[in-house]
């Protein structure tokens, strides 16, 4: 490999390939920031279409926890992202879909895609589904999880996606808390050759959830599942008979679209709320300029739909934009470790966008797999989730991009809907690890944690001044919690929970979180979750989960458990309590390791320090700290001496 470059300066290659170039860049952005309300006002108009037009562009108050944008506004999202684009492109192709065997795809045309998704929106309705019930979806990555979407859309419903990696209590905590009363899920997934029980993890967690009266089961392998008439839904069956059209609900902009549950640093995952119209527009206006998209390209965003990046930008985003959009099942990894590079050969991407873990495995087996394959038709590259190593990054642009493409490294988060921070490809120099500039009307700022403001070259709290059309409303039934986890801290400003730099060319690098959230492969989990499934277990009394550098995860899990004074430390007990917070939570929450902890660190008024326990997971005894402070300062040697060396 060359030397790594700190800078890569947009060449005129790349410029020449991309639509918007520094100068735009610049304008637009000024523009976005001295007269938001014009700048969003034209971009709403261009990106979508309405059945009336809004009475007020914004009115954001951060102080009063208060974010509306085009209120009064009607428009309906599934219409968005369908019936306007039948007129020329009812025969394009709306999603390519490459199942887990590579000998497994699809083609589903605009055409095909409205009438799957009003015959799904006609069940629904059957079912008592109305305007602002929430439908709880948990899919495998196949085009009816779209469908499934789509068609609450289409209706008002509000969906709420649980990772179809998630299991039985997470499934269980998302029903209650948005009391949804439908399920759409499948009898199972099938990822890299093996297969996840998704209705089995269903009917589990039904038991604790009364509420639900419909379950709608998508075929997926035909698996034998256990049948409850009363409450089962035959998906295919039940759409047959059912008519092709459904009339839109005309929505306000500020009415709900979707909930979807994040890790946060405490206590249950929160129910992040989006709205139809700023949300789309959002989504759509970053999927355009983002990824330089033009019309009739291959676009794949190798996300799941049950993060925010698979809502933003498998679906909603790039089906704004009439674009062609692949939605993958399977895993970088099979049936062998060059299956994203035969897949972008295969149905000729342009666009691919990933998440740094993905790269970091693929990068470790070698360049063979992907010289093997054509890479002709790829232009622009995508990261996301995670910082991404200068190793990975000059990997990516060198190996994959064959120093062709230019790379956007996309900062975002469930909560901002849509990339609030990248290097615009053609229009701003890219910086392998940072995640370059804001995007129109995005005003990031390094703040320190009394709450001043840092000019200039700074690293600190990033913080968001203003707000965006595209950003969260509320916390789902519990508006302070919105205010507390982000709006509390530095009163007028959105607090992101990131750590960041900005260096003197005015680029930003994020350092990581600064709670107590972890990311692990791109997925963001809770300490405090994992901690909550743990103790869940007879033999378990206290658990504190924390986060060390994992060089494929970016970060691992390390739990220190304290056990009941009737059980007794064993390998066999260790291997049990990991497959608990599996059956649990999901396996992506495993512990990677498990301590023994006879005592965990604890302050007089019995607070945990994790400061300490992260330090020792992270083999960094000298810098423990003061440890005087503490109610028994000697379990910190005992953590010490039997910590687990990787
Ligand atoms: O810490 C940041 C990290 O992921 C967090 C958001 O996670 P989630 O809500 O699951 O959304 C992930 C996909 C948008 C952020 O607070 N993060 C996301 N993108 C990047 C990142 N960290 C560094 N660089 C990124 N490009």
């Amino acid at each position: 490999m060359k030397e790594l470059q700190s800078r890569y300066p947009v060449s005129t290659r790349a410029q020449a390939s991309t639509h918007i170039d520094t100068a735009t860049y610049e304008a637009m952005y000024r523009q976005s920031v001295e007269q938001p309300d014009t700048f969003w006002a034209e971009q709403a108009e261009k990106f979508i279409d309405w059945y009336q037009p809004w009475e007020q562009v914004s009115k954001v108050d951060f102080k009063a926890s208060q974010v509306s944008w085009f209120a009064g506004g009607k428009l309906n999202v599934s219409y968005n992202c369908i019936d306007r684009h039948l007129a020329k492109k009812a025969n394009d192709i709306a999603v390519i879909f490459e199942g887990d065997e590579p000998d497994n795809d699809a083609k589903i045309t605009y055409q095909q895609l409205h009438d799957h998704v009003c015959r799904f929106a006609n069940l629904l309705k059957q079912r008592g589904v109305k305007k602002g019930d929430r439908v709880c979806i948990y899919m495998p990555m196949i085009p009816e999880v779209g469908y499934a979407m789509l068609a609450c859309a289409r209706i008002g419903a509000v969906h709420s996606v649980v990772f179809g990696g998630f299991s039985t209590e997470s499934i269980k905590a998302r029903v209650l808390d948005a009391d949804c009363r439908v399920i759409i899920t499948a009898d199972e997934s099938v990822r890299g050759g093996k297969r996840i029980p998704l209705k089995a993890n269903v009917d589990e967690a039904l038991k604790d959830c009364p509420n639900v009266h419909s379950v709608i089961v998508v075929e997926r392998t035909g698996a034998k599942i256990n049948w409850n008439d009363a409450l089962d839904v035959k998906y295919a069956e039940a759409v047959a008979g059912l008519p092709a059209e459904c009339e839109p609900e005309q929505m306000d902009a500020e009415d709900p679209l979707f909930v979807l549950y994040t890790s946060g640093s405490t206590g249950k995952p929160k129910g992040v709320l989006h709205t139809c119209g700023g949300y789309l527009l959002y989504a759509a206006m970053t999927h355009k300029y983002v990824f330089d998209y033009q019309d009739g390209e291959i676009y794949w965003c190798t996300a799941d739909a049950g993060w925010i990046t698979g809502h933003s930008y498998i679906f909603y985003g790039p089906l704004a934009n009439g674009a062609t959009t692949l939605v993958f099942e399977g895993v970088p990894t099979y049936p062998d470790a060059g299956r994203f590079w035969q897949v972008c050969e295969k149905h000729k991407v342009n666009v691919f966008y990933t998440a740094p873990t993905a790269l970091r495995a693929l990068m470790s087996l070698g360049d063979t797999l992907v010289e093997q394959a054509d890479l002709s038709s790829v232009r622009i590259l995508g990261t996301v989730g995670e910082p991404i190593n200068p190793e990975a990054w000059h990997w990516y642009y060198e190996i994959v991009g064959k120093e062709n493409c230019p790379i956007v490294d996309t900062w975002w988060q469930t909560e901002t809907g849509g990339i609030l921070m990248t290097s615009l490809p053609g229009a701003v120099d890219m910086k392998p690890g940072a995640t370059g500039k804001p995007f129109f009307g995005v005003q990031p700022a390094i703040f320190d944690k009394e709450g001043n403001e840092l000019e200039g070259e700074a690293e600190g709290l990033l913080v968001m001044k203003g707000g965006w059309p595209g950003q969260m409303r509320t916390v789902y039934g519990d508006h302070q919690r919105f205010y507390d986890t982000y709006l509390s801290q530095y009163p007028g400003n959105y607090f992101t929970g990131d750590g960041a730099k900005r260096d003197k060319d005015g680029f930003y690098w994020i350092t990581g979180r600064v709670d107590d959230v972890l990311n692990v492969s791109g997925h963001r989990l809770g300490t405090a979750e994992i901690e909550s499934a743990l103790v869940l277990h007879p033999a378990v009394a206290e658990a504190a989960v924390v986060g060390y550098p994992h060089d494929i995860k970016g970060q691992g899990v390390y739990a220190y458990v304290t056990l009941m004074s009737s059980a007794t430390e064993s390998d066999a007990l260790q291997a049990e309590l990991t497959e608990f917070v599996a059956k649990e939570l999901g396996r992506f929450a495993k512990p990677d390791y498990i301590q023994w902890a006879p005592g965990l660190p604890k302050t007089r008024s019995g607070k945990i320090m994790r400061r300490i326990l992260r330090k020792i997971a992270e083999n960094e005894m000298e810098n423990l700290g003061d440890t005087s402070t503490l109610a028994d300062p000697s379990v910190v040697d005992h953590l010490v001496t039997n910590r687990i060396i990787k």
